[in-house]
């Protein structure tokens, strides 16, 4: 069954083709244009969607060696994300399922992330045996959650502000860092010393009392962001881009130790063995590692997407769609885009929608 997915719920335009769990093709165009901005500009995202929409999947089709014609089934993004990014998309599949005579499935963008480690395993194979925790990191979401055998998903902790993502990026921004800061953090800290300062860590071990601290799988990284910000406004110039790297390394350190820390009790408490990051942030290097080193510290199988399947792409939206309709999910027509369809409030039961 080849199936087409279609991504643009922020600033990447990307096709996918994926045939019984196998991708074929995974075209992925990032948008530069908001770097002068610092952050996404929504006009500017739905423009460069709809510039880009057409070739992009002519090319994912051309790449997986297949015509139009041989597409069983389209899937597109159908929220959260930017509303008129979201339409491009979502009306341009359907319009292209319509036109091919083809059934089309509608996804929920922090699903297909959470599934996203389990890529290229084939339909049958993408879960792991029971429940799982996942962690899920990206621009717009930090969550903690349980997901069991049946796809149903209990959400155990989310960030009460910012996500991760948005920690990384923030914090960059003030470093003079261009957007998106996460990967450019990433590669500086390389060189960095971790401990070189000491940032926050708001609901660890370390902030709180035993008591409350025990069942808390809630992130918060406003905090952070405060105080790199007074940390910051104490150095002279000269100071901050010497230490460029230690400073970058300080904060990614208090963000990953807080991730690891969290996941790990999660699935500590719930005697659960088997653990998943997914999303833009976990394609960073140092959080890869350290969940790794944890989680073989604790005997806990750790599943990591591949970088390219980290951050925004459509053969996550495609494989989900498959594992989906394996699982005896109908296809239907989705007129309603869902921009904040919270995967936190909806997700407590199975049917993420
Ligand atoms: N190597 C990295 N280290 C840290 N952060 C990273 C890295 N690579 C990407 N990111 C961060 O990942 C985020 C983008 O991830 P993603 O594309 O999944 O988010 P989004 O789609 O905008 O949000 P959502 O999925 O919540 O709708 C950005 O905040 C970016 O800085
Ligand atoms: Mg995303």
């Amino acid at each position: 069954m080849n199936i087409l997915g279609i991504e643009t719920s922020c600033d990447e335009t990307s096709a996918a083709v994926v045939c019984n769990g196998q991708v074929l093709s995974n075209v992925v165009s990032s948008q530069h244009c908001h770097s002068a901005f610092g952050g996404v500009v929504p006009e500017l995202a739905s423009r460069e969607h709809e510039r880009l929409i057409v070739s992009i999947t002519d090319f994912a089709v051309t790449e997986a060696n297949i015509t139009k014609n041989e597409l069983d089934v389209i899937a597109a993004t159908a929220g959260p994300g930017l509303i008129g990014a979201v339409m491009v998309g979502l009306c341009f599949a359907q319009g292209l399922a319509y036109s091919l005579g083809i059934p089309f499935v509608p996804i929920n963008h922090i699903e297909a992330h959470i599934f996203s480690p389990f890529i290229n395993e084939g339909d049958s194979h993408q879960h792991p045996e029971g429940s799982f925790i996942s962690l899920t990191v990206s621009g717009g979401h930090t969550l903690l959650s349980v997901v069991a055998q049946d796809l149903s998903y209990e959400v155990i902790g989310r960030t009460l502000d910012d996500a991760a993502g948005e920690a990384f990026d923030k914090t960059g921004k003030m470093l003079g860092l261009p957007y998106p800061a996460g990967p450019v953090i990433d590669k500086l800290a390389e060189k960095g010393d971790t401990s070189f300062h000491k940032f926050p860590r708001a609901l660890t071990s370390q902030s709180q009392t035993s008591k409350s601290y025990f069942g808390n799988f809630d992130f918060s990284f406003s905090g952070l962001k405060t105080s790199v910000h007074t940390w910051l406004q104490k150095q002279t110039p000269q100071f901050i881009e010497l230490h460029l790297a230690d400073i970058a390394a300080s904060i990614q350190w208090a963000i990953v130790s807080v991730l690891v820390e969290k996941t790990i009790l999660a699935a500590r408490s719930r005697g659960i063995k088997t653990v998943s990051i997914a999303g833009g942030v976990s394609a960073n290097s140092t959080l890869r590692k350290a969940m790794k080193d944890a989680c073989d510290k604790h005997s806990i199988f750790l599943h990591i997407p591949g970088i390219v399947y980290s951050t925004d792409n459509a053969a996550m939206i495609a494989t989900l769609a498959g594992v989906k309709l394996t699982r005896g999910m109908k296809a239907e027509h989705c007129y309603n885009v869902a921009p904040y369809a919270s995967f936190a409030a909806g997700a407590r039961k199975a049917g993420l929608k």
